[in-house]
């Protein structure tokens, strides 16, 4: 069943066209990967879904109600909730305090929202860091306490921005698993990452945009055998050459 649609996005930022005419489902309890290079477009379909830009044109529907132009608060409360690829806590509170805040969403009760907060703090694996102060963590920890923050607001869709540029390959497996209980836990993911490793194996579903337009959608297995992914990735002469190999066998080393 679909949780989420995007249809014919678009959003204009004067004569620079963002995301252009951009059509995708997210079905219920899927991961869904957003991809592309720099520039693509992935955050201004993130902040279009989630209500900080109004799009230009199209529509946004979240368990088929119309959210296209709902301001973000809203959004929030209806079940999307997104992480910030700049994470932004609140450097002056502590890590239970942040989360806290991200409970206080939806549970209206002080101790509910705390055994809430408690459960996400754990499990984003941020139990020896409940006391510590947001602002002198590490980034790795950091961005752990954005998705458990966003976490404890309850999402139907959590929409992740690039949450392991910048980690450790022991943060981006740690995160990769994170991402894999949180599904198990009921929550559909759309996530936009660049590391191609992390996401591919765990990902139901790919979406890649370049400059601005979707150039392909499918399961990872098909995306990266893409020549137009390829192309977007790699550029042109890169994508011959793998063309070629997949018709000749690889050239030699030398030529
Ligand atoms: N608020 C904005 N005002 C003007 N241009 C913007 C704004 N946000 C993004 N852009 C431009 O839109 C394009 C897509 O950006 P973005 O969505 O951040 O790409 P990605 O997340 O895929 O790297 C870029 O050319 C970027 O400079
Ligand atoms: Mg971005």
């Amino acid at each position: 069943m679909t949780l989420l649609s995007v249809e014919h996005l678009t959003m204009a930022f004067g004569s620079l066209v963002a995301a252009d005419n951009v059509s995708f489902n997210v079905e219920r309890g899927s991961i869904v990967g957003l991809l592309g290079p720099n520039g693509a477009g992935k955050t201004t379909v993130f902040n279009c879904i989630s209500g900080y830009y109004p799009p230009t044109s199209g529509k946004v529907t979240l368990e088929s109600r119309d959210i296209t132009r709902a301001p973000a608060y809203k959004v929030a409360r209806l079940g999307a909730v997104r992480t910030f690829q700049v994470v932004q806590p609140l450097k002056e509170l502590s890590v239970l305090d942040n989360v806290l805040i991200g409970a206080f969403l939806k549970e209206k009760s002080t101790s509910k929202a705390r055994g809430v907060a408690n459960r996400c703090i754990d499990l984003c694996h941020l139990s020896e860091y409940r006391d510590a102060l947001a602002g002198e963590l590490p980034i790795g920890i950091k961005k752990r306490l954005e998705m458990a923050r966003t976490l404890a607001s309850g999402p139907k869709l959590l929409m992740l921005d690039e949450t392991m540029a910048g980690l450790t390959s022991t943060e981006v497996n740690t995160a990769v698993e994170l991402i894999l209980k949180i599904r198990e836990s009921g929550v559909t993911l759309l996530v936009v990452e660049h590391i191609m490793e992390a996401i591919m194996p765990i990902a139901d579903k790919v979406v890649v945009l370049d400059g601005g337009k979707k150039i392909a959608e499918g399961p990872p297995r098909e995306i990266i055998e893409n020549e137009q992914v390829i192309k977007a990735y790699f550029g042109e002469k890169y994508s011959k050459r793998m063309k070629q190999e997949r018709q000749n066998g690889p050239a030699p080393a030398h030529s």
